[in-house]
């Protein structure tokens, strides 16, 4: 999740392109870039960190033109640094792209065989090379000189490109040659074309836009628009041109930031689906059921050498470390610990060399998860990282890194990460299963093509967000909330209670509901309300059983079911339908409503969502 800025006009592009920039900080902010075309040629520059440290080095050396593009970065693939800050050039092409590229790999070996090196880790600069090669191509095969200026040339070398690219991009791309024109391209990441006086400008999201127009062009799949200072041109990847008029949009800036939504929590409770895909991505084969983690470590040879996991985190992740567990010992037969990452660096843990490690944390922060992973290494074991934040601490010091696409999270309370690890918790149970030999590719496919609904599954619970707000209307004056669950759905009933606590301030205690009769059952008294997870997977006539333990004392009964499930229907006060997903990615989809009955009793009951009191994004204290 990176943020583009590009601007074709009359006036100075640098100031307009960090202003856009900084108004997309909250896109990601690990290093940030600006490429400027004027009578100085193609000039760039690049710094990594905070946009304040690139404002630094354009003081020290203004860039003069009128035509540029921009970029904020959130690093996937290499570590935040000036090298692998974007804009990439290659022969005079430069290059701006927020999103993945799949087939990087095969992408960069074939280049590489015809004689192109690369100056940075990152998947993007990829674009620059493969777009410079086909407009030479072009260029020659039209029999035209090589600054030959206009023709929709760039526009036909980034299709040309396109087309061997697997993967999600918004790019911009411009030309030294050419300062007239940009050409901006869309594959399911944002971006938007805003029309100024004299001027046409493009942003990964509308709110850089603002200050200069309300004018907005909203590019949809597959789109590509050549842009110059009093026209644009949109097609289709296929170089079909469509008309499209402006949108006025009247968003407050505020608004525009969060992307319409109210609180960053709910924008990016609304992001799963995308975020979700984007840790599948590349990694996951539905045809052959084949998980490709071969880059983090996990070959044939380490499988055999585990005896055992042992998963440390805080939070949030250490419940997607619950959740884990089930799928690894299920599908891999390795026995596996989850530890509270402030527990185990205290306890002498039993660790040795086969022992594999997995310290979940979305930031890569957390002061006890990173000093429980430097324990675990310090006994001897190896590691394996589940991180969001590239090149973070825990991400530097693990042996191995997999990372969640998740994109920033800025509220407080983890939503789009915690699927995303859950995400990418399965992807490892299925891996190790596979090269332990517990799993055969039949049901390895299964699994996968399961996991790879999981994106449409999430779409349709948040289609029925109007009738969870109803719900949540309805409890958001109880003092008190029970949270019961069974199996994989234990984990899911503990962070249902805990989104709840951090955001809403609300008393709520997850439990795993056959523990339901040694204590919480003395908790139930008339209207309590009580959210019990009872999918079709797993020990589903269990919960029934505690749902009517529940009603015969006068509970609330709030229930996550499977979607056509008649019976629990007439037995729960509300029923919250998700689809049948399948067994092991029944957590992920049953999260998803609790997060979002959460939000909307914190809503309504009007606390700070994004910025909970007490608590903090990342703990990097004891
Ligand atoms: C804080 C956050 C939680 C998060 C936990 C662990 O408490 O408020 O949302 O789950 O830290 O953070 P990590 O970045 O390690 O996942």
């Amino acid at each position: 999740m990176c943020g583009i800025v590009g601007y074709v006009g009359s006036r100075d592009a640098a100031p307009i392109l960090v202003d856009g920039l900084r108004r997309l900080e909250y896109r990601g902010y690990d290093s940030a870039g600006v490429a400027v075309l004027g009578d100085d040629g193609l000039q760039i520059v690049r710094c990594e960190g905070k946009l304040s440290g690139l404002e630094g080095c354009l003081a020290t050396k203004p860039l003069k033109g009128t035509t540029g593009i921009g970029h904020t970065r959130w690093a996937t693939h290499g570590r935040p640094s000036e090298q692998n800050a974007h804009p990439h050039n290659y022969q005079g092409v430069a290059v701006v792209h927020n999103g993945i590229i799949e087939n990087h790999l095969q992408l960069k070996q074939l280049l590489r065989a015809g004689g192109h090196s690369f100056s940075s880790e990152t998947d993007t600069e990829i674009f620059a090379h493969l777009i410079a090669s086909e407009l030479a191509d072009v260029t020659r095969s039209k029999g035209l000189e090589k600054n030959t200026t206009g023709n929709g040339l760039l526009a036909e070398a980034v299709r040309r490109a396109l087309r061997k690219v697997r993967g999600t991009y918004a790019l911009a791309v411009l030309r030294e040659e050419d300062p007239s024109e940009l050409v901006i391209a869309k594959n399911a990441s944002p971006i938007v074309l805003g029309r100024a006086e004299g001027a046409w400008l493009v942003a990964s999201d509308v709110p850089a836009l603002l200050p200069y127009t309300r004018d907005i062009i909203f590019l949809e799949e597959e789109e590509l628009a050549t842009v110059r200072a009093d026209h644009v041109e949109l097609e289709s990847f296929d170089g079909i041109p469509i008309e499209r008029a402006p949108t006025r949009v009247d968003w407050s800036p505020v608004m525009a930031e969060k992307n319409g939504h109210k609180h960053f929590m709910h924008k990016e409770i609304h992001e799963q689906p995308r975020a979700i895909a984007d840790t599948l991505r590349g990694r996951a084969s539905v045809e052959t059921g084949d998980v490709h983690l071969e880059d983090v470590g996990l070959d044939e040879q380490s499988a055999r050498s585990i005896s055992r996991i042992v998963v440390v985190a805080c939070g949030t992740s250490w419940h997607a470390g619950l959740v884990g567990k089930t799928a690894i010992e299920q599908l891999a037969r390795l026995p596996v610990e989850v530890d509270l990452a402030s527990e185990f660096r205290y306890r002498q843990p039993v660790i040795d060399e086969s022992t594999l490690v997995i310290p979940i944390s979305q930031s890569g922060e957390t002061a006890d998860t990173l000093a429980a992973l430097r324990e675990a290494r310090r006994l001897g074991a190896g590691s394996l990282a589940i991180v969001n934040v590239v090149g973070s601490a825990i991400a530097r010091e693990a042996d191995h890194v997999l990372y969640t696409h998740a994109g920033p999270e800025i509220g407080v309370a983890s939503t789009k990460c915690f699927t995303t690890q859950l995400t990418a918790l399965i992807l490892i149970a299925i891996r190790l299963g596979r090269l332990r030999g517990t799993l055969d590719s039949g049901q390895a496919r299964a699994h996968l093509e399961n996991l790879s609904k999981v994106p449409g599954h999430v779409e349709e619970i948040l289609g029925r967000e109007e009738d969870l707000r109803s719900i949540a209307v309805s409890v958001s004056s109880s003092p008190n909330f029970l949270f019961l669950g069974r199996g994989s759905s234990f984990p899911i009933a503990l962070e249902g209670a805990l989104k709840l606590k951090e955001i809403s301030y609300i008393h709520a205690e997850g439990y795993a509901a056959g523990e339901m009769k040694h204590g919480p059952i003395a908790l139930i008294e008339d209207g309590l309300p009580v959210v019990i997870i009872a999918t079709r997977h797993g020990t589903y006539e269990k919960a029934l059983g505690n749902l009517e333990e529940v009603r015969a004392r006068g509970g609330r009964v709030i229930a996550v079911a499977t979607s056509e499930d008649n019976d629990i229907g007439s037995l729960a006060d509300d029923v919250i339908w998700v689809p049948d997903g399948g067994s092991l990615v029944d957590p992920i989809l049953a999260v998803v409503p609790l997060q979002l009955l959460s939000y909307h009793v914190a809503d309504y009951n009007g606390t700070d969502v994004d910025q909970p009191r007490n608590l903090a994004k990342s703990v990097t204290v004891e």
